[in-house]
């Protein structure tokens, strides 16, 4: 038998902390990637009484055949908890998220989530954010809005399950703030991949063999 990775076990250990902190009776939304695909089997096996929302397809077909009950975002108007990955951790606590494309609705539902948890291996944390950053962007006019957004990569997958077509901002980001206000307000960017430390209330990042706990704001990083 072949020993995974250091950062696979890091992101198993930091879904199962985070499994942990889910409590019965609450609203979860799942985020999307390698890291979440640790967190369903665990959160399944504590067979909580709990109502669950996907953040992506394959993450939905992923809980249901655990037997998670997945339930569509169109009721619900908040969650109690959103637990999700990431692909860059700052010391401020931004991050880049959207590897898998899904970041669209991943910030969606960290949003309407009491508190957002993120997941990851200790190779997320950074010392400064770099590109690519994920972008979602509107089919319409899509030659006008990249030629405005460059240097940006379409990323030649399927598009989102909206219809979004999936690209990479391929730029310096000096500031985030700043990439991040500028990306919100061009025309065309559906959704972009930066998620400000307002949003998350604690990542949990394996770290060897511990979990280590960064609480954005508080000094702890
Ligand atoms: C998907 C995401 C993922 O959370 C992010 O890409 C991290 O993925 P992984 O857990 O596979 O490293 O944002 O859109």
């Amino acid at each position: 038998m072949t020993t995974p990775p250091d950062s696979e076990r890091e992101k198993q250990a930091a879904a199962e902390a985070a499994v942990a902190l889910v409590e019965e009776g609450s609203t979860v939304g799942l985020g999307t990637g390698s890291t979440v695909a640790y967190l369903l089997p665990a959160l399944a096996r504590r067979n909580l009484d709990i109502l669950c929302v996907a953040t992506s397809p394959a993450t939905e077909a992923k809980a249901r055949e655990l037997g998670l009950r997945i339930q569509p975002f169109d009721r619900l108007d908040r969650l109690d908890v959103a637990i999700d990955g990431a692909d860059q951790i700052d010391p401020s606590g931004w991050l880049v998220k959207g590897g898998g494309g899904a970041h669209t609705r991943e910030k969606i539902v960290a949003v309407a989530a009491e508190r957002f948890i993120v997941i990851a291996s200790s190779d997320k944390l950074v010392e400064e954010l770099v590109a690519p950053v994920p972008l979602e962007l509107l089919p319409f006019g899509l030659h006008a809005t990249l030629r405005r957004l460059e240097p940006v990569a379409l990323r030649g997958v399927p598009p989102s399950p909206d219809g979004g077509v999936i690209a990479d901002y391929l730029g310096q980001i000096e500031s985030p703030e700043e990439v991040a206000a500028w990306l919100a307000g061009a025309p065309g960017v559906v959704e972009h991949g930066l998620f400000p430390p307002g949003l998350v209330t604690e990542a949990l990042v394996g770290d060897g063999s511990v979990v280590t706990r960064l609480v954005p704001g508080s000094g702890s990083r």
